[in-house]
């Protein structure tokens, strides 16, 4: 195929999906194509009133060449640090939904203040991993009943810098020992996490595949939390000199588009940007670190993963039950 581009996204009509994170950056601009496309979309984001606005201006945007419908896009609340509220938005979606054809685990913290999620687990690797651990878990009865289901899970280029120590628990983000990199350690898990249930639903022969997907590096509101150095690196003023290297928060959302819809995509592939150390760019296959692809590291984390959140992904029978 040529470059790839939203144009290529085939029609969604029919299908429903969620997109956790969806009122900024990547998750909103995965959303708004999708539902432009003719998807209803769940926005499941933690401030309603954000995403009621981020709704709206999907709603009311300007035609373009694909929009084939009127968005169908609604709003769940859901709070990734807190498995309480994990639980209830999981809840809400299974109620509202019968079917769900995508999930897109998109939310995501970067050096957020110090302090805990709700659960007193360390918030980077809580939002990141955790939260979106639980949510799949319970909401993946729903997917394996929807035939040709996914579920994208947005990592990082960072993921390479992540070290999951399994020899030594307490070395795991969630552990007692606080992490020198929780970013990349959080990205990392979101990958373990992608490849393990892939291999799982492979091994159920289900037709529902896992896929991750990287946008590059791309201008949203993730640097909140950083330095203002680096805030105004990545902001909108330096766009016009740093397009070579940093994409809008539309074209960094083409990589997880295409992961959720290109009908050619296998489960436990990784798409991101194919241009210049892949940081922005038309979305391509492309590959994970060693240390991501270490199955007892996954089986590892896997289990940790659900000792934590009380969910239980029990993939071979279509069931998450909770403890
Ligand atoms: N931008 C990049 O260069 C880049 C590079 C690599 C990977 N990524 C990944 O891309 C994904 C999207 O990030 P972004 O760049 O689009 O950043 P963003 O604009 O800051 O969006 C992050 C989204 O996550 C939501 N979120 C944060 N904490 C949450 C929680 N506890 N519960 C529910 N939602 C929560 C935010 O909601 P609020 O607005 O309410 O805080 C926001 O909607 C993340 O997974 C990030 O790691 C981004």
């Amino acid at each position: 195929m040529a470059r790839w581009t939203v144009a290529d996204v085939p029609d969604q009509r029919g299908r429903t999906v969620v997109v956790t994170g969806a009122n900024s950056g990547i998750g909103f601009e995965t959303a708004r194509v999708l539902a432009e496309h003719g998807a209803t979309v769940v926005l499941a984001c933690r401030d309603v009133a954000r995403a009621r606005r981020a709704a709206a201006r999907i709603r009311a945007g300007a035609p373009t060449p694909y929009r084939r419908v009127e968005p169908d896009v609604r709003v769940e609340q859901l709070d990734l640090a807190s498995i309480t509220s994990v639980r209830s938005a999981a809840e809400r979606i299974r109620a509202a939904h019968p079917r769900l054809d995508l999930l897109i685990n998109n939310a995501g913290v970067m050096r957020p203040p110090p302090g805990h999620t709700e659960d007193g687990f360390e918030p980077t690797f809580g939002i990141n991993h955790l939260g979106h651990f639980a949510l799949t878990g319970l909401l993946l009865d729903r997917l394996l009943a929807t035939a040709g289901s996914r579920i994208v899970t947005v990592t990082s280029l960072l993921h390479r810098y992540g070290r999951i120590d399994v020899e030594h628990p307490h070395s795991l983000p969630s552990g007692e020992r606080r992490s020198r990199r929780p970013y990349p350690d959080s990205k990392l898990a979101n990958v373990m996490f992608t490849l393990d249930l892939q291999r799982r639903l492979a091994q159920a022969g289900v037709s529902t595949i896992a896929v991750a997907a990287h946008p590059g590096i791309a201008r949203t509101e993730l640097a909140r939390h950083l330095p203002p150095p680096v805030r105004v690196f990545m902001g909108a003023r330096m766009a016009p000199v740093m397009s070579w290297l940093i994409q809008s928060s539309q074209t960094g959302a083409w990589a997880p588009v295409r992961a959720a819809v290109d009908p050619d995509a296998r489960g436990g592939e990784y798409y991101g940007p194919d241009g210049l150390f892949h940081s922005s760019g038309p979305p391509v296959v492309t590959g994970f670190s060693a240390h991501a692809r270490d199955l007892g590291r996954q089986r590892r984390l896997w289990e940790e993963s659900e000792r934590l959140t009380g969910v239980m992904c029990l993939v071979e029978s279509g069931q998450s039950l909770s403890s």
